[in-house]
């Protein structure tokens, strides 16, 4: 038995100028996973710092500012059963040259640095990460 869970994917700016933004929002959907939230915004490199505040001692914390910041990104809410581990599977590993082919990243992504989408890893992330971006009557669940 797995839990209806929610968690917080995003589709990364390279994403956005790939014009993927239909293909990754398509798996998603194909595999089982309702959108529940979603919304195009352009974050400030502060914006993005805080988002990604847990790897700020992390030294590709100033690079990953700067490309989160660098253009309009897709953020949304995912809901379904085990929906945490399930987005991550579909995305596939951080480095696309590690990712399972047939993921996200295997299939769309240039680099570790620039992989097109981003989800929560663990219920204590997504605790984090949907209110970053979502009031609650910005989440329509079912
Ligand atoms: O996104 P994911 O949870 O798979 O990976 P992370 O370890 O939480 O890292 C967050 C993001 O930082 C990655 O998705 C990359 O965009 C970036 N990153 C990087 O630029 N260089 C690395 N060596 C590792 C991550
Ligand atoms: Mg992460």
């Amino acid at each position: 038995m797995t839990a209806i869970q929610r968690t917080l994917s995003i589709v990364k700016p390279d994403g956005v100028q790939k014009r993927v933004i239909g293909d990754v929002i398509g798996r998603f959907e194909k595999a089982g996973l309702r959108i529940v939230a979603m919304k195009m915004i352009h974050m400030s490199s502060s914006d993005a710092g805080g988002f990604y505040v847990v790897h700020r001692e992390r030294p590709f914390y100033g690079e990953l500012r700067e490309y989160m910041s660098s253009g309009p990104v897709v953020v949304l809410v995912l809901e379904g059963h085990d929906a945490i581990a399930l987005t991550r599977r579909i995305m596939g590993a951080t480095d696309p040259a590690h990712a399972d082919p047939g993921t996200i990243r295997a299939d769309l992504a240039e680099s570790i640095e620039r992989n097109i989408v981003h989800g929560s890893d663990s219920v204590e992330s997504a605790a984090y990460e949907i209110p970053f971006f979502f009031s609650a009557m910005e989440i329509h669940g079912g």
